[in-house]
C-alpha cells in the first residue's frame, strides 16, 4: 500500500471517468459509512449491550439475533439518505419502496454469519446494487446480470470491503484512527487453478452424485482429475470463504442437497449469490449451480435458495463438467427452471 487513496478518492476518480457511477457510489458511501459503526458494535459485543440472544426467525428462515436488526436498521437508515429506490434486506419478508424516483434498487444481507459471533470467527455485511427498472419491485426479480454493482465487508481481524465496480475488484481495508477505508488492491485477479476446496463435508451422505464424484476427485489428489493434493477449508462464514478465494483462488461449493429444506441449497440469490458471482466474475473466476451461471438466473420468490458453486476458473469449470449429462437431483432444484436463457459459458 504505497499510495494513500480513500474510498471515497476512488470512487472520485471513477465517476470522473465514468457518470453514470455517481449515484452508485453514494450508495457505496453511505453502507461503508455504516459499515464502520457496524464494525465498532461487533468489535464491542457484550460491552455495548449485544447479548447474542436469540429472537424470531426471519422469512429467509435463519434464526435472528439482536445483532441482526442492529445492522439492519444500521444499514436501512444509511440506505435511506442515498438516491435509493427500493431496499430488500434478508431481514426482512419482502422488498421496500423507500423513494421511487431514485435511480437503484439496492439488497442487502446487513449481517451474514452472524451465528459464528460468539467465536469471534468473522462476519459480514454483503450488497448488491442495481438500477431500478419501471417496475421497482420487479428489479430485485431481475437476473444477476442487471446488477451494476456489488461488494461486502468482512468484520474480522481486520475490516475488509470488497467492492466491484465498473468491471473491477478492488479491495479496501479499514484505517481505524481515520475511520476510513484505504485502497489495499486494484482489480484483483482469482488465480485460476489453485487446488483448495471448501464445502461442508458434514452432508456428504445428503449430497448428490456429481457434487460426490467431485469432492472424491479432489480427495484422491494427484490421482484424481484435479491432479494435484488438494487443501480443504470450510469457516461457515460465506464472506470470509469468498475473500479467501480472491486472496489464493480454489473453489466453494453450499450445493443442493437431499435434506428437508436444502433442495435448492442453502443459500439465497438476491443478496447472496448474486452479489458473489458478479465478484467472482469481474475477478477472472466463475460462479455456478453446477448446471447453470448464477448470473443468469432470476429469483421466482424473494429469498429463493440456489446451490451455489464459485472461483478458480478450473475447480468451477471442473464442478460443471462433472454435472454434464447427469439428471438434476430434484424437479425443483438445479435444474434450469428459474434460468432465463444459458449455459454455464
Ligand atoms: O448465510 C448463511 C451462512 O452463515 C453462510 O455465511 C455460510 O456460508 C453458511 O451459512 C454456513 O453453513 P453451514 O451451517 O452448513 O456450515
Ligand atoms: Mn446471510
Amino acid at each position: 500500500m504505497d499510495e494513500r487513496v480513500t474510498l471515497r478518492s476512488h470512487l472520485d476518480q471513477v465517476s470522473a471517468r465514468s457518470p453514470n457511477v455517481f449515484a452508485i457510489a453514494e450508495v457505496i458511501e453511505a453502507i461503508a459509512a455504516a459499515s464502520i459503526e457496524l464494525g465498532d458494535l461487533i468489535a464491542d459485543g457484550p460491552m455495548a449491550g449485544i447479548t447474542g440472544r436469540l429472537g424470531a426467525v426471519n422469512s429467509a428462515g435463519d434464526q435472528q439475533k439482536d445483532i441482526d436488526l442492529a445492522a439492519d436498521g444500521m444499514m436501512r437508515r444509511a440506505l435511506r439518505a442515498a438516491p435509493v429506490a427500493a431496499i430488500f434486506s434478508e431481514e426482512s419478508e419482502l422488498p421496500e419502496v423507500i423513494n421511487s424516483g431514485a435511480p437503484l434498487c439496492v439488497a442487502i444481507d446487513p449481517l451474514d454469519g452472524s451465528a459464528n459471533l460468539e467465536n469471534n470467527i468473522s462476519v459480514g455485511t454483503i450488497f448488491s446494487i442495481r438500477p431500478c427498472g419501471s417496475d421497482v419491485l420487479s428489479t430485485f426479480f431481475e437476473p444477476g446480470t442487471a446488477q451494476c454493482a456489488a461488494g461486502f465487508v468482512v468484520y474480522g481481524p481486520q475490516t475488509t470491503l470488497v467492492l466491484a465496480l465498473n468491471n473491477s475488484v478492488d479491495t479496501f481495508i479499514l484505517d481505524r484512527r481515520n475511520r476510513e477505508f484505504l485502497l489495499t488492491a486494484r482489480g484483483v485477479k482469482i488465480a485460476p487453478n489453485t487446488p483448495e476446496f471448501a464445502i461442508n463435508a458434514s452432508n456428504r451422505r445428503h449430497w448428490h452424485g456429481p457434487v460426490r464424484a467431485y469432492i472424491d476427485d479432489c480427495l484422491a489428489g494427484t490421482a484424481g482429475n484435479g491432479e494435484a493434493d488438494f487443501n480443504m477449508r470450510w469457516i461457515g462464514s460465506l464472506v470470509a470463504e469468498t475473500l479467501r478465494i480472491l486472496i489464493r483462488g480454489g473453489v466453494f461449493l453450499y450445493p443442493a442437497d437431499a435434506r428437508p429444506g436444502y433442495r435448492e441449497g442453502r443459500l439465497r440469490l438476491i443478496y447472496e449469490a448474486h452479489p458473489m458471482a458478479l465478484i467472482m466474475e469481474w475477478a477472472g473466476g466463475a460462479a455456478t449451480t453446477g448446471r447453470r451461471r448464477i448470473l443468469e438466473l432470476a429469483a421466482r420468490t424473494p429469498h429463493q435458495r440456489v446451490p451455489l458453486i464459485m472461483g478458480s476458473m478450473r475447480g468451477v469449470g471442473d464442478v460443471a463438467a462433472i454435472h454434464e449429462g447427469t439428471e438434476p437431483m430434484f424437479d425443483n432444484s438445479d435444474a434450469p427452471l428459474f434460468a432465463r436463457r444459458g449455459l454455464f459459458r
